[in-house]
């Protein structure tokens, strides 16, 4: 990959969903990109698509990041092209199904690495760089989950993500005046592989379309809140009202609520 004039965009989880779509928005407006996820025949094949099509640079590093070397591999990677990070989209993620006394120790380490330890393993050196460069972006993906009371199942899901919304708002308020941004995006139901992933899909079907947004929906509103610097963004009008809604019932009436609603996408078996 050339040193090229143009920023470098690195996305995490961009195989798929609104990683995918990430890509498919910065390579739009000109940005080269390094594009990692495990599946590396669609990154490359996505990867050539929009190097094709925008003439840009495209790099496509396959890793794991349940793998707690898989950051500073990814980094290193971008290094050796003689490249600096001007955006971190932190976006990989999924959902771990079943409840947490049912579920192995094992997996549910897996999954707090993925979630959390890589996130934040990536925006250490990046913020540490941008800082040093006075420009930058990090954006966090987390989750309306991140915002409202827990639901029982997929126990940590939850629990991750509000790190990640309150890491955000803590390191946006850190670098301000920095030129650096930082933003935590809350999407509510989005139409990706993220329920086929984690199962749930076939008890989804009672809810209407209308419920969901698109990966490219939620991305053009990441991309205004990241312009803006604002620390947390929800996106979507239906979801902000769920959240609002929420945030004015008492903690426990809110708490069956989302119970309640969650049945439909969250497996507990
Ligand atoms: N869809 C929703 O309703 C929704 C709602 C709120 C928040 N979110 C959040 O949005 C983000 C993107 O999810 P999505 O909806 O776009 O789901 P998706 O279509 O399933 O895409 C998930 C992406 O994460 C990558 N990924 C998963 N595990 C990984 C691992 N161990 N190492 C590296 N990459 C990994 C996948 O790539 P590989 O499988 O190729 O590795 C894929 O590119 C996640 O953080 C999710 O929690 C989604």
């Amino acid at each position: 990959m050339a040193n090229a004039d143009r920023p470098l965009a690195l996305i995490t989880g961009a195989s798929a969903g609104i990683g995918e779509a990430f890509a498919r928005a910065y390579a739009a407006r000109g940005f080269d990109l390094a594009l990692t996820a495990r599946r590396i025949d669609r990154l490359e094949n996505l990867a050539a698509e929009l190097a094709q099509r925008h003439r840009i640079d495209v790099m496509a590093i396959p890793a794991d990041l349940a793998d707690r070397a898989a950051p500073a591999l990814i980094l290193d990677s971008i290094a050796q092209a003689d490249r600096s990070i001007d955006v971190l989209v932190n976006n990989a993620g999924y959902g771990l199904p079943g409840d947490y006394v049912g579920t192995s120790w094992a997996d549910q380490q897996k999954f707090l690495d993925v979630m959390v330890t890589a996130v934040c393993a990536l925006a250490h050196p990046c913020a540490i760089d941008m800082k040093r460069r006075g420009k930058g972006a990090i954006i966090n993906i987390a989750s309306v989950a991140g915002l409202v009371p827990p639901g029982p199942g997929h126990t940590l899901y939850g629990a991750t993500k509000a790190l990640v919304v309150r890491f955000s708002q803590s390191l946006n308020q850190e670098l301000a005046g920095t030129g650096v941004h930082v933003t935590a995006v809350c999407p509510g139901l989005t139409w990706t592989e993220f329920h086929d992933v984690n199962g749930a899909r076939a008890s989804m079907g009672k809810i209407p379309n209308s419920a969901y947004q698109t990966a490219e929906a939620v991305v053009e509103e990441a991309l205004a809140a990241s312009a803006a610097n604002r620390p947390v963004i929800v996106t979507g009008k239906q979801n902000r009202f769920i959240v609002g809604l929420l945030r004015l019932m008492p903690e426990d009436m809110a708490m069956r609520e989302v119970a309640k609603r969650s049945k439909a996408f969250r497996r507990r078996d």
